[in-house]
């Protein structure tokens, strides 16, 4: 896909790799993002520095009623980058695990899901577009220290893979992206190398372009995707030793 000229809606556009994704689309000469937010004062900064082609929209992927709202005002969508999500960093044996757990399925998976549903029927009123669903390199196998957020990233996984598949007759592309660590609120305190969110979003807007149905947008994420394609139960038993105290 040719990203210049092209309207692109943005979820979590406030959070690290949102934020970094609205920068690196105007870069690319788009004529219009959505950037959505749960509340719009967040993204002031980004209507602000972009020069008329952002437009601040308030989504919670979360309420139903708010993703059939933005689909309603959102018609000329070209492009629906899912990227809001939320890690509460916890195994399933924590005491709060239960209601984290259900709470990144709301938003990683349900959240996914709903607005795949109320704007896939938007991109082929157009002629077709594609869906980027941001995942996780640990949606492919799971960091017990994260067990309940990588099951909620591991269905986002199996959603895109069914997604790509119906909606490939009606002209829709379907993206999935696994990165690995990235500096941004999400990883915060957390002491390990990251990729930085602009890298990440240059390589997630370099992969549209070349057509790649998976991105793995940084340097660990290529890496664990590599050992993941050699042994899966090594990196399995690697992963399976960081549980942690
Ligand atoms: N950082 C990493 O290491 C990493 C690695 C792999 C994948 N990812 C994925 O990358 C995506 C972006 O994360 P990030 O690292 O940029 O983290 P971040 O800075 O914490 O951003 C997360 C964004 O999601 C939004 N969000 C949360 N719940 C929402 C809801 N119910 N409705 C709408 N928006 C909601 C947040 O908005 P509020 O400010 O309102 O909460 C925020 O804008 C996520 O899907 C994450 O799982 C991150």
């Amino acid at each position: 896909m040719d990203i210049k000229g092209k309207t692109v809606m943005v979820t979590g556009a406030n959070g690290g790799i949102g934020g970094a994704l609205v920068r690196a689309l105007l870069g690319e000469g788009v004529a219009k993002v959505y950037a959505a937010a749960r509340s719009t004062d967040t993204v002031a900064d980004l209507v602000q520095g972009g020069d008329g082609r952002v437009v601040a929209l308030q989504l919670d992927v979360t309420q139903s009623a708010s993703v059939r709202g933005a689909a309603e005002q959102c018609r000329d969508v070209d492009l629906v980058m899912n990227n809001a999500g939320i890690n509460r960093c916890v195994g399933f044996m924590g005491s709060s695990a239960m209601e984290d757990a259900r709470l990144e399925m709301e938003v990683n998976y349900f959240g996914t899901l709903a607005m795949c549903r109320e704007f896939a029927p938007v991109l082929a009123s157009r002629g077709g577009g594609a869906i980027v669903n941001v995942c996780s390199i640990i949606g492919l196998v799971n960091l017990p220290v994260n067990g309940t957020y990588c099951a909620s990233k591991a269905a986002g996984h199996s959603l895109l893979q069914g997604l790509r598949a119906e909606l490939a007759p009606r002209g829709i592309r379907v993206i999935g992206v696994y990165p690995g660590p990235v500096d941004t609120k999400m990883t915060a305190g957390q002491e390990m190398p990251k990729a930085t969110p602009d890298e990440v979003a240059a390589a997630i807007l370099a992969g549209v372009e070349m057509g790649d149905e998976y991105i793995f947008p940084d340097p660990m994420s290529r890496h664990v995707h590599a050992m993941l394609e050699k042994d899966p139960r090594q990196v399995e038993r690697d992963f399976g030793a960081m549980v942690g105290g």
